[in-house]
C-alpha cells in the first residue's frame, strides 16, 4: 500500500488486480500521494516548451493524481418487491425471470460495500405493486438540501412518487413535485456546479426549466439517442466535482460537442462498457463503484488514479438497472 498523508480507509482498499484474468480491480498505488491538483492542465495544452516538447506531453506523462473520497448519504430502497412485470425499457423483455434472492444478496452487498467505504446508508420502506421502486436514483434530485421530486414518464412508476415524498417529509424536506415527466436522479447529475440533465426518453425539457428555476444552478440539457441508455444515468456518470465518464454514441451530435467542451479531458465508455452498465456508477471522488462486467472502463478508471469497487448488480439489470440506478445522494 501508498504512503499516504491522507486519513486512514475505513475499510480495505480492493485487492490489486489478479494479473491472469484482469478483472479486477484495484488501488493502483502508484501515483503520489495527495500531491498536486487533480484537475486537468487544460489551457496549457500545445504550448511548446525550449526544446520541442509540448506542455501537453509533459502532463499526460504524469502519473494520475491522488483521487480524494468526500463522504456520502444515500438513499436505497431495499428489493423486497423488485420483478420485472412490464416493459418500459428494452431491457425489459422477461425472457429471463428475476432471482429474487439472488437480487437481495447483491443489494446488500452494494449497501456493504458503500458503509465499508464511510458512507451512510439510509432506506426507505418497499412498497407491494411498485417493482421497480428499488431504483431509488429515479425518486428525485437532492442539492443543497432541496429536494426535487418526480413525476414519472410510465403510468405503472407514478405512484413511486408519493412513497418516496412520505421519506424525504420524515427527513425534513419538502419536495416540489415536476409538473412535467421528471426521473431524478436518473436524467440529472449535478456536476461541477452545474446539472447535467438528459432527454428523449423520460424527463422533458419543460422539466429541466422547472429544476433551473428551482435550484438556481445553469442546467445543461443533453439529447440521449439510443433507447438502451434510455437515462442519462446509464450513459454517463461524475467522477468527481470535475469530470465524468461517459458513451459519447449515446447522445445527439449537438450534445457530444457540449461534452467535450464542458469535459475536455473525460473518461470516455464503449459501448461494450456502457451496455455492461458501466456508466450507473457510483464515484465518491476516488472509489467507483462499477459494475465487474465493464472490464476495459474499470482499466480505464484505475488508470486515471480512481479505485473502482466492483459490485455486481446483474439481476437489476434485467430491469434496466444498475448501481447508480439503486442510489439516491442526499446532498445536503
Ligand atoms: N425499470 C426501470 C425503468 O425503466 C429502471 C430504472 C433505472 N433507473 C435509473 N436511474 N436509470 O424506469
Amino acid at each position: 500500500m501508498p504512503t499516504s498523508h491522507a486519513p486512514a480507509p475505513k475499510s480495505h482498499e480492493p485487492a490489486p488486480p489478479d494479473p491472469a484474468t484482469g478483472t479486477a480491480v484495484a488501488a493502483y498505488p502508484t501515483g503520489p500521494t495527495g500531491t498536486g491538483p487533480a484537475s486537468p492542465l487544460g489551457p496549457a495544452d500545445g504550448t511548446t516548451l525550449p526544446g520541442g516538447t509540448t506542455l501537453r506531453a509533459t502532463v499526460d506523462a504524469l502519473p494520475a493524481p491522488r483521487r480524494t473520497a468526500r463522504p456520502r448519504r444515500f438513499l436505497m430502497c431495499p428489493p423486497a418487491h423488485f420483478d420485472v412485470r412490464y416493459a418500459i425499457n428494452p431491457w425489459m423483455s422477461g425472457d429471463a425471470p428475476v432471482d429474487s434472492v439472488r437480487a437481495a444478496r447483491q443489494w446488500e452487498a452494494l449497501a456493504a460495500a458503500y458503509r465499508a467505504h464511510g458512507h451512510t446508508v439510509e432506506t426507505v420502506a418497499p412498497e407491494p405493486d411498485l417493482p421497480d421502486m428499488v431504483f431509488a436514483a429515479n425518486a428525485a434530485l437532492c442539492l443543497h438540501g432541496k429536494v426535487f421530486g418526480s413525476s414519472f414518464h410510465a403510468p405503472e412508476r407514478r405512484p413511486e412518487s408519493a412513497a418516496y415524498e412520505k421519506w424525504f417529509a420524515a427527513d425534513g424536506h419538502a419536495v416540489r413535485r415536476p409538473e412535467s415527466s421528471c426521473e431524478g436522479e436518473g436524467d440529472l447529475v449535478p456536476v461541477g456546479g452545474l446539472i447535467l440533465a438528459g432527454t428523449g426518453f423520460r424527463t422533458s425539457r419543460a422539466a429541466h426549466a422547472e429544476l433551473q428555476e428551482f435550484f438556481g444552478v445553469p442546467t445543461i440539457a443533453l439529447h440521449l439517442t439510443d433507447p438502451y441508455f434510455y437515462h442519462l444515468d446509464t450513459a454517463l456518470f461524475a467522477l468527481d466535482d470535475e469530470n465524468v465518464a461517459y458513451h459519447p454514441e449515446a447522445f445527439s451530435a449537438g450534445s457530444r460537442q457540449v461534452l467535450e467542451r464542458l469535459f475536455p479531458r473525460a473518461v470516455h465508455a464503449t459501448r461494450d462498457d456502457a451496455m455492461a452498465f458501466g456508466l450507473n456508477s457510483v464515484s465518491d471522488g476516488r472509489h467507483v463503484f462499477v459494475a465487474p462486467q465493464a472490464t476495459g472502463l474499470i482499466d480505464r478508471l484505475a488508470q486515471e488514479g480512481y479505485v473502482p469497487v466492483p459490485v455486481d448488480l446483474s439481476e437489476f439489470h434485467k430491469a434496466g438497472g444498475g448501481i447508480k440506478c439503486c442510489t439516491q445522494e442526499i446532498r445536503s
